[in-house]
């Protein structure tokens, strides 16, 4: 088992990485916290997979746990699903010594978190990610958030949980496709702040066909340990936080020019990443052999993403209405090296356009956009 610590002053937390370490450091963890009702928030599909888990976990603490169960699926982190949350904390007469879990993926993990930050002022929540994901990205820092019709995760807080718990072996009934979403976070981590990261998951290539806990453990402790500390240095996201944002400028741009239906998140990340790969040489800040390190073994992942028509003005708005872009321009995370970012202010998205362009021409394998 791995050990992370979080130091945000006042915030304190610990993270554990590991197989078979639920049964006994959750309840340790619980016991720490003079706490009169859990209720755990998870969705359908978790429940069915491992109904109740977390409840067996605690039996022994003869504390009341209820289990909200909420439906599966990003369409429904709402204010709509949300308020299903704060019914059932009421109705199960939860008060400010209520402790909530999230047991679940980023959404559920975004929801209750949400949820713990607002109900009565703010109640502790503790994070059980069962998602690659959620492990390396969506569980710590805590950013909580639900989406509004007008945009994605516009409505949240930062709340920070009092502990989190990964226990791998809820990733062997992951689907392929999320494990990949996951890690390309996971190698977004090692590109922007950490070579011997990269070098480490490069080595292992083949680690999600293998599933091998000991070199994922690895992995997810050195890049929760990345996370941590750009959290530590910026929890509000003022500065340096907005680094974690790399390959997230076009991520984000496919996300929302395909309604968010045709890829996940990680997928649009995945392509982001090489395009923002490609402009740091284009502009250059990074050398042909780095870059050539980077897209190959990105290439070995990513989906070709297949984008519908568009033009200059609309990618224009889209690239600007990304809530983490400013008025006129981006803020575009780059890279001179593996391991080595910085932020690109003030990025015109004239420029990122003409990148785009030629994006598009010389790597259709990453991004196609279908004109007829
Ligand atoms: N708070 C943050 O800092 C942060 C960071 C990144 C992403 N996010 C948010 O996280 C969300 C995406 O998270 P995600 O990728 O975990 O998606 P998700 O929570 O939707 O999970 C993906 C799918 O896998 C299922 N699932 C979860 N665990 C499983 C398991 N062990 N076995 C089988 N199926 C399982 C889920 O039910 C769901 O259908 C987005 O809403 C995103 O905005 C938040
Ligand atoms: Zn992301």
């Amino acid at each position: 088992m791995q050990t992370v610590e979080v130091q945000i002053p006042g915030y304190e937390y610990t993270i554990h990485i590991g197989t078979h370490i639920l049964d006994q450091q959750l309840p340790q963890a619980v016991r720490q916290f003079g706490v009169d009702l859990i209720v755990v928030v998870t969705n359908t599909t978790i429940h069915e997979l491992y109904p109740f888990c977390i409840q067996q976990c605690l039996e022994a603490s003869k504390q009341q746990i209820e289990t909200c169960i909420l439906p599966d699926g990003e369409q429904y982190k709402n204010l709509d699903t949300l308020n299903q949350i704060y019914d059932f904390l009421l109705k199960k007469r939860a008060n400010r010594k209520t402790l909530v879990i999230a047991f679940g993926g980023g959404v559920i993990g975004d929801m209750a978190g949400f949820a713990a930050a607002t109900f009565m002022r703010g109640v502790p929540y503790i994070q059980v990610p069962t998602t690659l994901l959620a492990d390396v990205d969506s569980s710590i820092g805590g950013k909580t958030a639900v989406n509004h019709s007008l945009g994605k995760n516009t409505i949240g807080a930062f709340k920070q949980p009092v502990y989190v718990c990964m226990e791998l072996n809820f990733l062997k009934t992951l689907e392929k496709r999320e494990l990949i979403a996951g890690f390309f976070e996971l190698m977004k981590h090692g590109i922007i702040h950490d070579a011997q990261l990269f070098t480490f998951l490069k080595n292992h290539q083949n680690v999600l066909e293998t599933l091998d806990f000991s070199v994922l453990e690895e992995a997810i402790e050195a890049s929760c340990r990345i996370k941590a500390n750009v959290v530590e240095q910026d929890e509000k996201e003022q500065g340096w936080r907005a680094t974690l944002n790399f390959g997230h400028t076009l991520g984000h741009f496919i996300e929302t020019h395909t309604n968010y239906t045709s890829y996940l998140h990680g997928e649009a990340v995945g392509t982001g990443m090489v395009f923002a790969a490609f402009a740091s040489r284009e502009l250059g800040f990074l050398s042909e052999a780095a870059y050539q390190d980077i897209v190959s073994f990105l290439q070995t992942l990513a989906c070709s993403i297949q984008l519908p028509a568009l033009n200059y003005p609309l990618f224009k708005d889209l690239i600007l209405h990304d809530k983490k872009a400013n008025q006129q321009a981006v803020d575009f995370i780059l890279i001179r090296n593996i391991g080595e970012c910085f932020i690109h202010n003030n990025t015109s998205p004239e420029l990122i356009w003409e990148l785009f362009q030629k994006f598009i021409d010389t790597h259709p394998w990453a991004c196609q956009v279908i004109t007829s």
